[in-house]
């Protein structure tokens, strides 16, 4: 389609201050590319909603966000008011799984401008492909002997073979568009010895049968994975990992990169059956909301990645374009301090990018 439906759920903290510049910066793209976008903001899926009527989201969400292309998301939880895991089952993990959005892309790139907290960084350039909807974030389990000294707490990883092979697939696939042709896996087959050496099995299997022989695949376990991310980061092309371990390399990957700021993530249901869903990596950070100085190119980034899912490429790469170079030119009274700014701010760093996109100057 020329045009999108977008669902726009900024949530908590943070998220409700990159929100509007990554609203602006879309729809500065799309006016220079003449996409049509609508865009509906919605105030659930936050903590301020639970607050007021006992519960994450209205009970007919899924039938209203299913009417939409794609979700637009800045980030969830007020973890002094509401608990983590019921902000966050109750929303964000809600629909990942509901809409089936079995892969989370991230990626991860050392951009220019942005100094890397590595001595040796090279050059940091892959996608993290992450299981996204079971694994080690599953609901089974329980408690027993509640209260007690024999207290037991039990949550079960969960692999399913249509689960890890759609996700082995994909990133196989991903790996195969790309130049080096090269794909990581990240397990603790030594360790965890039932379903981790099940993702290896098949790796192997998947990789054999379909016939990737031009392919370099190699697996790690995520100890020493997370060490070689620090100690060597750009031999990595696309890694992939279970839900729990892809979470990890996506904040480990993006702090080498200077900051877990400028990472945005897709997580997607490929076959379009339901939205997908596209927000920054990091999360509500209350530990600097209100200052106006949260790194909007997460958030920004994030509608990049959902441009160039539909296809929209002209203006996708105008933004990023548009991000790089606002970057590369680097002025500390544009860049957020999580990047070395000094007065940058959320709103300078943001309207600077928008301008770029807009096709003027974007450091005044
Ligand atoms: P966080 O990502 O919110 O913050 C971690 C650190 O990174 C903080 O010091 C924060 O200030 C910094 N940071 C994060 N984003 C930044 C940005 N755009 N610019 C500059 N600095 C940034 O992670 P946390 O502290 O573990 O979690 C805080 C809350 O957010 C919790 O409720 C958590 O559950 C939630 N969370 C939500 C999401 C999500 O909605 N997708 C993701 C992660 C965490
Ligand atoms: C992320 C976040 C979430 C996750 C949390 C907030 C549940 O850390 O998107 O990376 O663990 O997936
Ligand atoms: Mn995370």
């Amino acid at each position: 389609p020329q045009s999108l439906r977008i669902a726009v759920i900024p949530g908590d903290g943070i998220g409700e201050e990159v929100m509007p510049l990554g609203l602006r910066c879309l729809k500065a793209a799309a006016a220079k590319f003449g996409l049509a976008l609508e865009l509906t903001e919605f105030e659930f899926a936050s903590c301020d909603y639970y607050l007021k009527h006992g519960d994450m989201m209205p009970e007919d969400w899924h039938s209203t966000l299913s009417a939409y292309d794609a979700i637009y998301f800045g980030a969830v939880g007020m973890p002094d008011i509401v608990p983590d895991h019921v902000s966050l089952w109750g929303s964000l993990l809600k629909f990942r799984r509901d809409f089936d959005q079995y892969i989370s892309l991230r990626p991860c790139r050392l951009l220019p401008g942005i100094p890397s907290p590595l001595s040796n960084p090279g050059d940091i350039d892959f996608w993290v492909v992450r299981e996204n909807t079971e694994g080690e974030y599953s609901s089974i389990g329980g408690k027993i002997f509640e209260g007690t000294e024999r207290e037991v707490v039990i949550q079960e990883t969960v692999m399913t073979r249509i689960g890890v092979d759609r996700v082995l697939n994909y990133a196989l696939n991903l790996a195969r568009s790309r130049p080096k042709k090269h794909l990581t896996s990240a397990t603790k087959s030594n360790g965890i010895s039932i379903t981790m050496p099940y993702w290896d099995e098949r790796l192997k299997a998947l990789s054999a049968e379909r016939g990737y022989d031009d392919l370099k695949i190699d697996k790690f376990h995520i100890d020493i994975f997370t060490a070689w991310i620090v100690l060597n980061p750009s031999q990595f092309d696309v890694v992939v990992g279970s839900n729990l371990f892809g979470d990890i390399l996506s904040d480990l990957g993006p702090a080498c990169t200077g900051t877990i700021g400028v990472a945005p993530s897709g997580n997607i249901n490929p076959e379009g059956k339901f939205p997908s869903l596209f927000e920054p990596v990091h999360g509500s950070a209350p530990d600097i909301c209100g200052k106006g100085i949260a790194n909007p190119v997460g958030m920004i980034w994030a509608g990049q990645m959902m441009l160039q899912h539909f296809g929209f490429k002209d203006a996708a790469g105008a933004m990023m374009r548009a991000i790089e170079d606002v970057l590369a030119e680097g002025a500390s009274h544009i860049i957020t301090p999580d990047m070395g700014g000094s007065t940058g701010t959320t709103e300078s760093l943001g309207a600077a990018i928008e301008r770029k996109i807009l096709g003027g100057a974007g450091t005044p």
